[in-house]
């Protein structure tokens, strides 16, 4: 079947959206042919009410086999860098544009395919529905795919980079790198760069919201 045989994830939308029924709605989810190579339906987790919104490309194998986003060796490189950034992970909803792991085999393995446009498309509504029902005040991109999604135009996380954006709901968008990518660079002082930017991309991102923070942090 080709893409334009499925039906993209508006029809699966449940009438009642909150984060629950929507990550319920989600298992069932045809929307695109990658429902069918993957194990489950990896949808965002964290706090309901989360002022900042990440989102990452899509699930990796951990993350198929865990159901849960950024578990992985990107998860780990995710969890310095807010640590750095003086954040939580409980702090945070985070998310992925494409919600099924897409693979391709290699060597007896499966490792992640990039998902082109139509499959971005065909996922985006699940991810409007999330940022409906969170409402976050920030919305941090990692990659150029998660921007891809986020701003409806292609865009490369090098001229994205420190500056302020707007989803196309019109909310504040930030883009950075994928954590991934300070995994994957060939050289030391790249991977080191690209970490460094992701950290404090990550902590404008909280400082933004700071003043906003309710409980002892704010104001500070
Ligand atoms: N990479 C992503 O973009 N998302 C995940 O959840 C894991 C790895
Ligand atoms: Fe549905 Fe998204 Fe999975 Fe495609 S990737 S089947 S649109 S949840």
């Amino acid at each position: 079947m080709a893409q334009s045989d499925y039906p993209t994830a508006r029809q699966f939308l449940p009438e009642e959206r909150n984060l629950n029924s929507l990550a319920r709605a989600s298992q069932g989810c045809q929307g695109c042919p990658l429902f069918r190579n993957a194990r489950q339906t990896v949808f965002g987790v964290g706090a309901a009410d989360a002022q900042i919104m990440l989102v990452g490309e899509q699930p990796g194998r951990r993350e198929d086999e865990a159901g849960e986003p950024f578990v992985g060796p990107a998860g780990k490189v995710l969890d310095r860098a807010l640590e750095e950034a003086g954040m939580r992970r409980g702090d945070l909803y985070i998310t992925n544009c494409v919600k099924h792991f897409k693979s391709e085999s290699q060597n007896g393995g499966r490792r992640g395919k990039k998902p082109n446009i139509s499959e971005i498309n065909a996922c985006r509504p699940w991810l409007e529905s999330e940022i409906e029902a969170v409402q976050p005040e920030i919305i941090i991109a990692l990659g150029a795919v998660a921007a891809r999604s986020l701003a409806g135009r292609p865009l490369t996380v090098g001229e994205a980079i420190g500056n302020w954006l707007e989803t196309q709901e019109g909310r504040d968008l930030i883009v950075t790198y994928h954590p991934s990518a300070a995994l994957r660079a060939p050289a030391e002082s790249d991977r080191d760069r690209i970490f460094d930017v992701l950290a404090s991309d990550l902590s404008r991102a909280w400082e933004a919201v700071g003043p906003m923070r309710p409980g002892p942090r704010a104001g500070v």
